[in-house]
């Protein structure tokens, strides 16, 4: 194989590694949110159904990359919640993991329930940024399937961060404070500039044994 075949070739494997993993932290930890809503907004089933769609969004990109995976007779890299932009962004604001997060005490706490709307909120706005930028990187953009896939991700992104976006505005919450901001943008830099890279160069890592959906198939965090 080529140099640039194999490099090719390493770097989808990367970016689809990542990118699996984050798909399925999403709808998995919006099952916890939806179940907060639930109790914080029992009347506003607008919210809830957007939240729902959002959960079904998510899993159907978590399937998409799967399926890209199979039809290459490949499991994805293992990686960790250090790839995670959701885990990170929960452990920096709430100090603890997605499942360590207590739906009761944010339910009853309008700040903490506000903040976990900002936290998804910022990380969706950053996940369709991110994705304009795939979409004009050749490499990504060489494979057809993994195009159609990020397509597929651009349209449905904006339905993934207005809800949150509509229902600070209503509650007239500021929608993002400076200092959120600058986590955002910190763990973005940190997966990009260090995270992804590392895993490029790391040619021994092993691949995961089962799919993320399969019980177990995730390290403790
Ligand atoms: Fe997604
Ligand atoms: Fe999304």
């Amino acid at each position: 194989m080529s140099f640039r075949a194999a490099f090719r070739e390493r770097y989808l494997d990367v970016v689809g590694s990542i990118y699996i993993y984050n798909e399925f932290r999403g709808y998995t930890s919006l099952d916890r949110v939806l179940e907060a809503v639930r109790e914080r907004c029992p009347d506003d089933l607008n919210f809830q159904q957007e939240i729902a769609k959002h959960r079904a969004d998510e899993r159907k990109h978590y399937v998409m990359f799967r399926r890209w995976f199979e039809r290459q007779g490949r499991m994805p890299l293992k990686v960790d919640s250090g790839v995670g932009h959701i885990d990170r962004f929960i452990q920096w604001v709430f100090r603890c993991s997605i499942e360590e997060l207590d739906t009761g005490q944010i339910v009853a706490d309008p700040r903490e329930f506000e903040q976990l709307c900002r936290v998804i909120m910022l990380t969706e706005q950053r996940g369709y940024a991110q994705v304009e930028i795939i979409l004009r990187n050749k490499v990504i953009m060489s494979d057809p399937i993994l195009k159609r896939i990020f397509q597929i991700v651009h349209k449905d992104e904006p339905d993934h961060f207005e809800p949150y976006q509509r229902w600070l505005e209503q509650q007239g919450r500021a929608t993002a404070k400076w200092n959120e901001r600058a986590a955002d943008w910190c763990i973005h830099k940190i997966l990009m500039l260090a995270k992804l890279p590392a895993l490029f160069l790391d040619s021994g890592r092993e691949r995961m044994e089962r799919w993320p959906d399969e019980a177990g198939a995730l390290p403790a965090h």
